[in-house]
């Protein structure tokens, strides 16, 4: 049973005036987390499919596009077309996340849902049979930056069981608020795949920040 930590940085810390090189910097890391924000489904605006496009072009990590948008029905496909590894959803901003999931991985990529911090795991359990990844939101989305929210931490626990069980077959991903002193709780809850935007981009050098998460990440997870 023993899970390898994937460590997915995210873009949203990054310099956007070079993003070539900024995917090039964390050339070791699993995937490129890259957070679309359309200010509507949170408030705040980032980026789009034009500018992934662009990134997947150059970018040496496979890319874990993370859509906080409205209607992601309409978009999701696109970055799966595009070349992205793993597209996510939002649960809160979707009618059908199983016709999504059909239409993401139809289109060649892993289907992700996420959750925000309030959002019960419950009652997206067997939904989630039809996805490949689960993104437990451990800040409220919108923003990088923020602290990390340890209230969540039982549905990590409660998702890591689920697979455990062989109910799910997912990854489960944790997003917001990760650094060298949340990671190691994350990963003992049951994450696999750890979102980092400040905590590796803040940092002086990213891939050291990057090993040294992994490395404790792997650590939590053996203990
Ligand atoms: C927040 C985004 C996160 C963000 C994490 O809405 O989904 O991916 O980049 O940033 P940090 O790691 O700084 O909390
Ligand atoms: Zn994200």
């Amino acid at each position: 049973m023993s899970r390898i930590p994937m460590i997915a940085p995210s873009l949203l810390s990054a310099d956007f005036a070079r993003l070539a090189d900024e995917s090039q910097r964390v050339a070791d890391a699993d995937w490129l987390h890259f957070d679309v924000m359309d200010a509507h489904f949170v408030p705040n605006l980032t980026f789009g499919l034009p500018v992934m496009q662009a990134v997947q072009a150059v970018s040496p990590v496979p890319l874990d596009c993370h859509l906080m948008i409205d209607a992601p029905e309409r978009w999701a496909p696109g970055y799966a077309e595009a070349g992205a590894r793993n597209v996510t959803v939002h649960a809160e901003a979707c009618t059908d996340p199983r016709a999504v999931a059909r239409d993401i991985r139809a289109a060649g990529a892993l289907a992700g849902l996420a959750l925000k911090p309030g959002t019960p795991l419950e009652p997206y359990v067997e939904v989630l049979r039809d996805f490949d990844t689960l993104l437990v939101m451990t800040v409220e989305p919108g923003f990088g930056g923020q602290e990390f929210i340890t209230e969540v931490l039982p549905k990590v626990r409660r998702a890591r069981e689920l697979v455990g069980t062989g109910h799910l077959q997912l990854f489960v991903e944790v997003d917001g608020g990760i650094n060298a002193d949340t990671i190691e709780q994350a990963a003992e809850a049951g994450a696999d795949v750890f979102v980092a935007g400040s905590a590796v981009y803040g940092a002086a050098d990213p891939a050291e920040a990057i090993a040294a998460l992994r490395k404790r990440a792997a650590a939590a997870m053996q203990g």
